[in-house]
C-alpha cells in the first residue's frame, strides 16, 4: 500500500487525496498566487534529510506576496516549522520537492486583488533530478520575450507569469531543444524558462543583473557566494548580449529544479568544445556537496528534518 501523503491547507495538515479548492477560486481564474519551489535532499547512508535554503525561499515568497498585495498569515520562521512538520509526516526516503503557494482564495469573477482573502497551501512530492546533469543541454534563444517588470514582475514568483515560461519551454521542446534562453523586450539576455543563467568568460562568471527581468534565484546567489569563497572565482553581474552566448567559454543553468546544469549548445552552436565545461563541473560538484549537508561551513543553509 502506498503511504498516505499530507498537504498543509489553510492551517491544517490534511490528506492530499481529499485536499481541494473551489473552481471559482480567484487564483485559479487569474493566476493570482505566488509560490516557491524548494528541494529537500535525502542521504540514504545515515537516513538524514536536509531542506536547502528554506528560509531564503520563504523570505522571497514574503516579497512576492508584498508585490501582489497579499497578506502573510505566518512568519518566515512559522512557515519553516510547518514545512519540517509536513516533511516528517510524509516521511520520504528519497529527495523531495516542496511547493508552498500563497493564493487569492476569494470566489469572485473580478480580477482585482482587494477584498479578497489570502490562503496558503504547501504540498510536497518525491523528486529526483529531472534534467540529465551529465550530458549537457542543447538550448535555443526563444522567439518569445520575457515578461517585464512593468507587466508581470519576474522578481515576484507569480503563478500567472508561468504562462510565459510554458510557451517558452513548449516551443523549445517542439523544436527539439531542451530549453530556451529568453531575451527581454530590449534584446538583452534574461534567463532560461525557469532557471538562471551563468556564462564563463576568461575564468570569470557572468550573470544577468537583478534588474534585467529575472527571478533573483536562491541558487544564483548560492553560486555567486560559493564560487568566490571556495574557488576564488568572481561573478560579474551585467547586461548580456545575445551574441555573447555563442562565444562564451562555458554556460550553465542553475535553479532549485535545474540545480547546476551545463549547457553545451546554444542555437546549435557548440559552447566551448561542446562538452560540459570544467568550471561548470566544479561548481556542480560543490553544489551537490553543499545541498546534501556534506560541507560543515554551509550547513547553515541546510535545515535538518530529522532533529
Ligand atoms: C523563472 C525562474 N528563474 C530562476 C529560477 C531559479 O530560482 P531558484 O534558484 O531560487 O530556484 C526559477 C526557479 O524556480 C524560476 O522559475
Amino acid at each position: 500500500m502506498t503511504q498516505k501523503e499530507y498537504v498543509f491547507l489553510d492551517g491544517e495538515y490534511i490528506d492530499a487525496q481529499t485536499a481541494s479548492i473551489p473552481v471559482q477560486t480567484h487564483a485559479f481564474l487569474y493566476g493570482t498566487s505566488v509560490f516557491e519551489g524548494i528541494r529537500a535532499y535525502y542521504n540514504a547512508e545515515d537516513d538524514s534529510m536536509f531542506i536547502f535554503r528554506m528560509k531564503e525561499h520563504y523570505e522571497r515568497i514574503a516579497r512576492s506576496a508584498k508585490i501582489m498585495c497579499m497578506e502573510m498569515k505566518y512568519s518566515v520562521d512559522e512557515l519553516c516549522d510547518i514545512t519540517v512538520e509536513l516533511l516528517k509526516k510524509n516521511n520520504y526516503k528519497t529527495d523531495a520537492y516542496i511547493r508552498p503557494t500563497i493564493y487569492k482564495k476569494g470566489c469572485t469573477v473580478c480580477p482585482g486583488l482587494y477584498n479578497n482573502p489570502d490562503g496558503i497551501v504547501i504540498f510536497t512530492c518525491a523528486l529526483g533530478d529531472y534534467i540529465d546533469l551529465t550530458k549537457g543541454l542543447s538550448v535555443c534563444v526563444s522567439s518569445w520575450r520575457r515578461v517585464e517588470d512593468n507587466a508581470i514582475p519576474p522578481r515576484a514568483k507569480i503563478a500567472g507569469s508561468y504562462a510565459n515560461a510554458a510557451l517558452i519551454v513548449t516551443d523549445a521542446k517542439n523544436a527539439g531543444f531542451d530549453d530556451a534562453i529568453v531575451l527581454s523586450e530590449n534584446g538583452h539576455v534574461t534567463e532560461g524558462s525557469a532557471m538562471n543563467l551563468f556564462l564563463v568568460e576568461n575564468g570569470k562568471l557572468i550573470t544577468t543583473k537583478t534588474t534585467d527581468n529575472i527571478l533573483v534565484g536562491v541558487t544564483r546567489n548560492t553560486i555567486i557566494e560559493m564560487a568566490k569563497e571556495e574557488l576564488g572565482i568572481e561573478t560579474i553581474e551585467r547586461d548580456i548580449d545575445r551574441t555573447e552566448l555563442y562565444i562564451a567559454d562555458e554556460a550553465f543553468y542553475c535553479g532549485t529544479g535545474a540545480q547546476v546544469s551545463p549547457i553545451t549548445k546554444i542555437d546549435n552552436r557548440p559552447i566551448g568544445n561542446g562538452k560540459p565545461g570544467p568550471i561548470a563541473k566544479q561548481i556542480q560538484k560543490l553544489y551537490f556537496d553543499i545541498v546534501r549537508g556534506k560541507i560543515e561551513k554551509y550547513k547553515k543553509w541546510c535545515t535538518s528534518v530529522n532533529d
